[in-house]
């Protein structure tokens, strides 16, 4: 691993040619920024692009001890036209006014659309944003580590609950507006990202099993958004769900936006379906893979429901839902039990179950299997909520860290 002080140029140049430093298992940058919303750029990989604004502000406030009076103040900072709290360190402050800013190519009438969407498919937005990419993000082996080794891998009901936020706020109806709140979170997580970046490069275990000397790239967070929005899309389309041409170009539109306000340069953002899933070929299929930490987050995230039956029914439900979703050989990596008669359910019923739900299909002609487990089904697409809002501390607070996983 290289000394610290190299760290430290890296994190505040912010970009780095490709110059091997890195060892990196990801295959090398070839997605052309022609597909992206800039149009154009200068073809840096982004496997070696952090936070060049959010990160040095953000060393430094941590490296002053003034984390917790910083998070203090933003926690009374929730709505996107709210003014900053009076007493922040100033260059925070100052970066802080520029990273609220929307990006110049912010639609507004797209973000109606992606309103209209979010409305009429929120229930399968739940189960998606839940269990199909937070059990992917387990293997996607560089944020299963980061996950793992910082603070918020010792509480993974809270972490999942501040995650949901982000879900939940960029499908509000207000989402980017004054009223709402998404431009808070993403600005909020951008500061957590750069915390991660300055605090996991000290820890000893972290660096014994990592791939790179700073988390969280810029090519990272886009692996990370094509476990959502993309993954989603290709989901729902699998499913059969009715897809209207207008609000899911809105869908991304709002993802898009998400990108740029975490901090993503123009030139890596796709500017269409068709693009996002050129780029997620490239960047998210060829990567995933288990790691021991991973296969440890995705045994607490199938056990996450155990409050409400002990695992009994949720546990196997669970595991079937993401073998089915995720495939065999996922749930294989993550050494998840065979449940036969629910993994076989999936298999059959899920389908039907979705196009009775949208009209398509009456209960009588579908399959008899469905019958008996289409309650099941429809708790499911309660329970996703439910999993994630239940150890919530309101209001949702999300943080500088300071310090990585004490355990
Ligand atoms: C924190 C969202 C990409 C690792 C957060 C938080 C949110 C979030 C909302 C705040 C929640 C919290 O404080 O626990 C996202 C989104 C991403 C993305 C929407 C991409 C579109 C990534 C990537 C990694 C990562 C690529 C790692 C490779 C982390 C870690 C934390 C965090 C370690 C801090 C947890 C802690 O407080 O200890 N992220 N993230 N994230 N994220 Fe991300």
């Amino acid at each position: 691993m290289v000394e610290r002080s190299r760290r430290q140029v890296l994190v505040t140049g912010g970009m780095l040619g490709a110059a091997g430093a890195l060892a990196a298992a990801t295959p090398a940058w070839s997605w052309s920024s022609e597909g992206s919303v800039a149009g154009a750029g200068v073809g840096v990989d982004p496997k070696y692009v952090w936070d060049a604004e959010a990160d040095p502000v953000v060393a430094a406030i941590i490296d002053s001890g003034q984390t917790t009076a910083v998070n203090k103040l933003l926690k009374t900072w929730t709505k996107n036209g709210q003014a900053l709290p009076a007493g922040l360190p100033t260059q925070l402050r100052d970066f802080m006014e520029h990273a609220r800013q929307l990006p110049t190519w912010t639609d507004t009438a797209k973000l109606k659309d992606a309103v209209n969407f979010n409305q009429k498919r929120g229930l399968y937005l739940g189960v998606t944003y839940g269990f199909v990419s937070g059990m992917m993000s387990t293997v996607i082996p560089r944020e299963a580590l980061a996950v793992y080794y910082s603070k918020g891998g010792a509480d993974m009901r809270d972490r999942i609950t501040k995650t949901a936020k982000l879900g939940y706020d960029v499908g509000s109806n207000n989402a980017f507006d004054p009223s709402g709140e998404m431009i808070v979170t993403c600005v909020k997580t951008r500061l957590a990202h750069a915390g991660v970046r300055h605090l996991l490069p000290q820890l000893a275990a972290w660096n014994n099993v990592a791939s790179e000397d700073i988390p969280i790239s810029q090519a990272d967070i886009m692996v990370t958004w094509h476990s959502l929005p993309t993954t989603v899309m290709q989901n729902l389309n699998a499913w059969g769900v009715p897809i209207n041409a207008v609000e899911s170009a809105g869908f991304l539109h709002s993802w898009q936006v998400t990108a740029h306000m975490l901090g993503v340069l123009d030139e890596y953002i796709p500017n269409s379906w068709a693009t996002a899933n050129t780029q997620a070929a490239q960047v998210l299929t060829p990567i995933l893979a288990p790691t021991p930490e991973g296969i440890k987050l995705a045994d607490i995230l199938v056990n996450l429901a155990s409050f409400i039956d002990g695992s009994l029914l949720s546990k196997p439900i669970l595991c079937a839902l993401t073998r089915y979703f995720l495939g065999d050989e996922i749930a294989g990596w993550l050494k998840l039990p065979r449940y036969p008669f629910w993994d076989t359910a999936f298999q059959v019923a899920w389908k039907p179950f979705v196009a009775v739900r949208e009209g398509l299909l009456s209960l009588e002609k579908a399959p008899g299997l469905l019958q008996a487990v289409y309650w099941a089904f429809d708790e499911i697409l309660r329970i996703g909520v439910l999993t994630l809002l239940s150890g919530a501390q309101f209001p949702i607070a999300i943080q500088i860290p300071d310090t990585n996983n004490p355990n």
